[in-house]
């Protein structure tokens, strides 16, 4: 950035979200006429159900246009109680959920109430980008754990056990999860609960805006059912942009120890206040509905898809793709195509090189894995028709077959680099 007024150290340490500079590179080049498939974002591509924008009509109609409470409406914080009882045997009284612009919010508040220079939040590799920029932002520092394939991509009981120190605050947990599509399970759930009943100084920061979308034999179980002595420390973060295909109405929630929920009202108080008026009473109606067909629907087409892509990207010699167990990502390993080379001669040297081949070469945009702290691997979202992602793995497997392997290609790729 280059500015003629000095920027704060705050801004300086943080950057835009990769999944919407990749969006924005795809949408520069569809403009131009290429002919791009672009599985950058995070999104459904399903609309919002009828019902649910039938409700925030008639909110506008009552007249709902006014401030709301800053923790959110009572009418949103009673559903989101009834919700926790519902879906997930949980308890909790309505002074202990907050309702925030989206499941971001509420992350970013927890962060702001609880992290001061010097505090120490450990994320899992791969990771959603925000997570580590969000406490960059409010003065902590990120510890990074890899979770690479080999451990599907889950973060085990003696890994987290070295990255705690005294400083550590918060541990983050996303399942299923975003980029990795990994599920955790009651056994691996338990295990990780033993390591910090060890570290009573760690909060435990529970990522669950996928929690219905998962492609395992049973619903997932559940960490507070898990490790119920650890709910004094835990917070749950949910919200409707994945479940109901509501990204754009900005709605999450959190649900946590009222001492923390508190100070996060009190960060929200002093940042945006309540969230919109009409998007709360929709998001109220869509936890509400006796119908909620669309959840499962939207889940089926998510797993056969899911499905789909595992199939035709493990078919590509040099990709590899775990089944994932929920969200909808794939995170293909790439690790045997770095050294190969392309046809004009440029060598592909990391996973970034990659995809920018699989736009150059097939127009098929993907994040590469520094970008969730991982290589390497890409990202594709799988949150697009089946039609969509059958020409988009196909391009991928075109792609893959025109790089030539890095024996064959040695003697070609220094001519390259000689006259380069
Ligand atoms: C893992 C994860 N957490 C949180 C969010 C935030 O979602 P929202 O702010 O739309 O609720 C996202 C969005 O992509 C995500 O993937």
């Amino acid at each position: 950035m280059t500015t003629t007024f000095p920027l704060s150290q705050r801004v300086q340490r943080v950057k835009l979200s990769p999944n919407a500079a990749a969006s924005a590179r795809a949408a520069a080049l569809a403009a131009q006429g290429r002919d791009v498939i672009a599985l950058t974002t995070g999104e459904p591509d399903f609309d919002t159900p009828e019902p649910i924008k039938q409700a925030a009509i008639a909110a506008l109609a009552r007249g709902e246009t006014r401030y709301t409470p800053t923790p959110g409406t009572a009418a949103l914080r009673e559903a989101i109680q009834a919700k926790y009882a519902r879906d997930n045997a949980l308890d909790y009284p309505t002074r202990q959920i907050i309702v925030s612009n989206g499941g971001k919010q509420v992350i970013h508040n927890a962060f702001a109430a609880t992290l001061d220079g010097g505090s120490e939040v450990i994320i899992p590799a791969p990771y959603w980008p925000s997570f580590p920029d969000m406490v960059l932002v409010n003065d902590g520092t990120p510890v990074i754990v890899p979770c690479d394939i080999g451990a599907g991509f889950k973060l085990t009981p003696a890994a987290l056990e070295a990255a705690i120190t005294p400083r550590t605050r918060w541990l983050v947990l996303n399942t299923p999860g975003n980029p990795s599509g990994a599920v955790y399970d009651a056994a691996e759930l338990g295990a990780l609960a033993a390591v910090l009943r060890r570290h009573p100084q760690v909060l435990v920061m529970l990522d669950e805006l996928y929690e219905h979308i998962w492609f395992t034999p049973e619903a997932p179980a559940h960490w507070l059912h898990v490790a119920p002595d650890l709910k004094d420390r835990t917070l749950l973060v949910g919200g409707a942009s994945k479940t109901y295909a509501m990204t754009g109405w900005r709605i999450g929630w959190g649900a946590g120890p009222a001492a923390l929920v508190q100070a996060m009202v009190v960060i929200q108080s002093q940042a945006s206040s309540g969230p919109n008026s009409v998007a709360q009473a929709a998001v109220t109606a869509a936890l509400e509905s006796p119908d909620q067909s669309f959840v499962a629907q939207a889940r089926a087409a998510y797993a056969r898809r899911a499905a789909l892509v595992t199939e035709a990207i493990n078919a590509v010699p040099g990709l590899t793709l775990l089944p994932p167990g929920g969200s909808f990502f794939a995170f293909v390993h790439c690790g045997p195509l770095i050294g190969c080379v392309r046809p004009d001669g440029r060598a592909i040297r990391s996973d970034a090189d990659l995809t920018e081949w699989l736009l150059d070469a097939e127009g098929v945009a993907a994040v590469d894995g520094p970008s969730y702290g991982l290589s390497p691997y890409f990202r594709i979202s799988t949150a697009a028709s089946d039609a969509v992602l059958r020409d988009a793995t196909a391009r991928i497997a075109r792609a893959v077959a025109a790089l030539r392997p890095p024996q064959a290609a040695g003697a070609r790729v220094r001519e390259a680099e000689a006259a380069a």
